[in-house]
């Protein structure tokens, strides 16, 4: 009974992603970029993260993914702390204009590219998850429509099975329709998926997310829900 009670506080007690006292300042920068900033996310919330421009949303991002490393603090998942190796493999980051990026000659090309074996049927769930299902995929990437490119870049990051996705600008330079096919398409990774999502237009969002931090000065608050309405 003592020893059910106590698994019972310990999992309670169980934080997701946790990110404390994070300081990073670019070799090449003369101030600090983030300034022990402080972050807790559960497992399959959605975040959204907002900042004017040049306030470090995109640095966040990279030293959550491991892809660049805080002079100070910790990250952990689950109360275990992750190194930026083990946070590569952890994350999928999809980064702003994804579409530049593409290298594969064709849909299925792309999916493929850093895999040995890909199950043709693990292609084919994540298509439907992205609301791909129907494409041909000998389709070259730059064929695609701008909302269906964003949705091949998801499905690139989806077939490696991250634990946290990671989403820079995901409705940048696309017009109204296609914003509204990104917003669907992050809805039906909602409550599946830990997602982070970097945006100025946080409205578009409403309804995906309750949660809303701002980056200022190298510090990251949470904003009260009446900031991000209207
Ligand atoms: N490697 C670097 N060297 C020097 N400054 C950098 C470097 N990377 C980013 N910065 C600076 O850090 C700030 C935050 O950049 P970034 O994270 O791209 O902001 P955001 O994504 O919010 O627009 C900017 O002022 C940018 O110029
Ligand atoms: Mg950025």
């Amino acid at each position: 009974m003592v020893i059910k009670r106590l698994k019972f506080i310990t999992t309670s007690i169980l934080i997701m992603l946790d990110l404390k006292g994070i300081t990073y300042q670019p070799q090449t920068g003369d101030k600090k970029i983030i300034k022990n900033l402080n972050l807790k996310v559960d497992e399959n919330e959605i975040i959204l993260i907002c900042g004017d421009s040049g306030s470090g949303k995109t640095t966040l991002l990279e030293i959550i993914s491991g892809l660049i490393k805080p002079q100070k603090g910790g990250i952990s998942w689950k109360n275990k702390v992750l190194s930026c190796r083990q946070r590569r493999w952890f994350c999928g980051v999809v980064f702003q204009f994804p579409e530049r990026y593409f290298i594969g000659t064709t849909v299925g090309k792309e999916l493929k590219i850093g895999h040995k074996f890909l199950r043709e049927k693990s292609i084919e769930i994540v298509l439907k998850t992205v609301g791909l299902a129907d494409i041909n995929l000998r389709t070259p990437p730059e064929q695609l429509s701008g909302g269906q490119q964003r949705r091949l870049a998801v499905a690139v990051q989806l077939l490696r099975n991250p634990t946290i996705l990671l989403l820079d600008e995901p409705t940048a330079g696309l017009d109204w329709s296609m914003k509204c096919d990104i917003k669907n398409l992050i809805l039906n990774l909602k409550d599946k998926n830990t997602i982070i999502i970097v945006t100025h237009e946080p409205k578009l969002f409403q309804g995906i997310s309750s949660k809303m931090f701002l980056i200022e000065k190298g510090n990251i608050k949470k904003l009260r829900k009446e900031n991000h309405e209207g």
